[in-house]
């Protein structure tokens, strides 16, 4: 875990536009820390390549690097998720057959594990397709700018798997999440979603059958 809070502070003063000159000094008497304690955090950030560091005949210059910035991005939507009121999004969609790759998707641990964590389920092997109805697409894509939860992607047996966002939601009173992949060319009208049970059985749904998700973001 690195430390947040002196990222802030270079980030408060700039960091993550430009460099910015700051001495140790000046960030010891901020965060409340010995210069020798500082001195230590800014190497460990720096090795972490959370920022970069030069020193020049006016001082020490400080950067953000782009992993600098995830970091502190990430923790700018864990207080979203504290201090927002949640909005709530529901749409009505047509369920249809896919091609049997949610099932694929879902069986890799890379997905399984990070879905169950979040959740708080161990997922059911696939993805129940909905055909969003036209008069709630905006709804849709209002869905998908949301930052929701991350799902990284990752690489397994020489394939790489891409990232997906997460919203938690119910789908006709049963708990269930809505997963969108980061693909830049995932169609617009589609959703789907990952429960716990089998979704067809739990509610005798056939293609061509309409439902209600509602998801919250
Ligand atoms: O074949 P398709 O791409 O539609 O589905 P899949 O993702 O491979 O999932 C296998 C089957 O389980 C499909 O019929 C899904 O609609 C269904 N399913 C479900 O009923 N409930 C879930 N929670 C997940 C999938």
């Amino acid at each position: 875990m690195c430390d947040m809070k002196i990222l802030r502070y270079i980030a408060k003063q700039g960091g993550m536009k430009e460099s910015v000159r700051l001495s140790t000094k000046d960030i010891s008497s901020e965060i409340k820390k010995s210069p020798q304690t500082i001195s230590r955090k800014l190497r460990e950030l720096e090795s972490e390549g959370m920022i970069s560091r030069r020193i020049s005949p006016e001082g020490q210059w400080i950067v953000i690097t782009e992993r600098g910035e995830r970091a502190l991005r990430k923790e700018y939507e864990d207080y979203r998720r504290i201090f927002e009121v949640p909005e709530v999004f529901t749409m009505r969609g047509r369920v249809f057959t896919g091609l049997g790759e949610g099932r694929y998707y879902l069986s890799l641990e890379g997905y399984k594990s990070q879905i169950s964590k979040i959740t708080g389920f161990d997922p059911y092997p696939g993805t129940l397709n909905l055909k969003i109805s036209p008069e709630d697409l905006e709804t849709r894509k209002k869905l998908a700018k949301k930052p929701g939860y991350e799902i990284k992607g990752f690489e397994t047996e020489g394939r790489s798997f891409g990232g997906c966002k997460l919203f938690k939601g119910e789908i006709e009173g049963e708990s269930c999440a809505v997963v969108i992949p980061e693909r830049t060319h995932y169609p617009e009208d589609i959703l789907e979603i990952v429960a716990p049970v089998n979704l067809r059985e739990r509610l005798r749904l056939r293609d061509g059958d309409i439902v209600k998700v509602k998801v919250v973001a």
